[in-house]
């Protein structure tokens, strides 16, 4: 997907991901945003996620967290808050051996130790408040 596109978006991945799975995320920050996400969702009707990524501008503070049974888990924050309105961003989710690796930019945010492991996944949602550029999976 490139070009400029409708939110929330939706990319499906039949095969699920592996350890070495790369997602790159890039768009614009609008100018009046409150939040965005990015959801790894387990299956095509939503409900569980292996992770939910959240960047919150009106908090200064991107939150990572699961969603299981409907219910979310303990919220772990980025070290720092690299996205700013009016902005553009460009946003790596790597699947390691040991968690989901969230790069922004230059510099390593957080690494979210799975809950749920990475075969389960099957779709990677893009939605909120986000001027969205392209979804890539390598
Ligand atoms: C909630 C919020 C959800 C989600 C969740 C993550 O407070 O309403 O959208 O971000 O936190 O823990």
């Amino acid at each position: 997907m490139a070009g400029s596109s409708s939110v929330p978006h939706k990319t499906s991945l039949p095969e699920g991901i592996r350890v070495g799975t790369v997602m790159r995320i890039r768009g614009v920050v609008p100018d009046k945003a409150g939040r965005f996400y990015v959801n790894l969702l387990c299956n095509e009707e939503g409900g569980d996620a292996a992770l939910h990524f959240n960047p919150r501008l009106d908090e200064s503070v991107v939150v990572f967290n699961t969603k299981e049974q409907g219910s979310w888990g303990k919220e772990e924050r980025g070290r720092d808050f690299p996205f700013q309105r009016g902005q553009p961003f460009d946003v790596l989710l790597i699947s390691t051996k040991e968690g989901f690796k969230a790069v922004v930019g230059d510099s390593e945010l957080h690494n979210f130790h799975y809950r749920i492991q990475p075969e389960h996944v099957r779709v990677v949602e893009v939605g909120g408040d986000l001027q969205l550029e392209s979804v890539k999976i390598f």
